[in-house]
């Protein structure tokens, strides 16, 4: 099984990454799971210029670390990503990807594994969580569950027993999910629901110029045609 692990946060030592390591820790004490764990801000993204060439082609023309690390998503198993609260939203480095990294229309996550953390300090972190998920959940991602952590700036997540059982547990159930290929019959109707009705006739009106967008669907086989 491959995981790619997305830290969020600018700071690799903070909150979200903590939780984000001892997920990797306990993913990689199970047998056959690589995990790849991406700190965002190492990376060099240049922000959407909105341009739309990518529905077209396929790919972005800024041949960057977001489309390098789309491509390795897109290759994986099972996706996590966590983030810090900021304005009770994700942090703009994980905007960024996000923005270029292909995820909803192209369904990038199709029929993967998928985990949300978010961590904050007082208000707005539930709001984070949401964004997150709704962001897997549209890019066809099974999402197996999620962490919301509040705790003061710098307290180590991991002190609290009640993270240190949901990393546990998160751990388990993503690795358990892809042995078993469980398949969240609820999430999967929600998420047809959305596609027919939603992405797939807007993205057929536009004809040739998101013909990249269909040669994806093919791809990831979220349509046979
Ligand atoms: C610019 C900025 C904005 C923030 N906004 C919020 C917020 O709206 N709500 C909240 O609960 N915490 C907020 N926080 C606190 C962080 O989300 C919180 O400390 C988080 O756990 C930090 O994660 P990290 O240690 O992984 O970077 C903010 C912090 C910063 C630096």
């Amino acid at each position: 099984m491959n995981i790619v692990i997305i830290n969020g946060s600018p700071r690799k030592n903070g909150a979200t990454a903590r939780i984000l390591h001892t997920m990797e820790q306990q993913l990689l004490g199970k047998a056959n799971v690589y995990v790849e764990f991406v700190n965002i801000s190492d990376l060099e993204i240049t922000p959407c210029n909105g341009c739309c060439l990518c529905y077209k082609t396929g790919h972005c023309y800024m041949n960057d670390d977001a489309e390098k690390l789309s491509n390795r998503i897109a290759l994986a198993d099972g996706l996590v990503i966590g983030s810090p609260t900021y304005a009770s939203n994700v942090s703009g480095q994980l905007k960024l990807f996000i923005d270029r990294g292909h995820f909803v229309i192209e369904q990038l996550l199709h029929g993967k594994y998928a985990v949300s953390i978010a961590t904050g300090e007082n208000y707005g972190s539930s709001d984070t969580s949401k964004i997150i998920i709704k962001l897997l959940k549209y890019s066809g991602a099974r999402v197996i569950g999620k962490i919301v952590c509040n705790l003061p700036f710098n307290k180590e997540p991991n002190e609290t027993s009640k993270v240190t059982r949901q990393i546990c547990e998160l751990s388990e159930k993503i690795y358990g999910d892809f042995q078993t290929k469980r398949k969240y019959l609820f999430q999967t109707i929600i998420h047809k629901i959305i596609f027919t009705v939603g992405i797939k006739p807007f993205v057929k009106r536009k004809g040739e110029n998101y013909k990249g967008v269909i040669d994806k669907w093919r791809t990831y086989q979220v349509t046979k045609s």
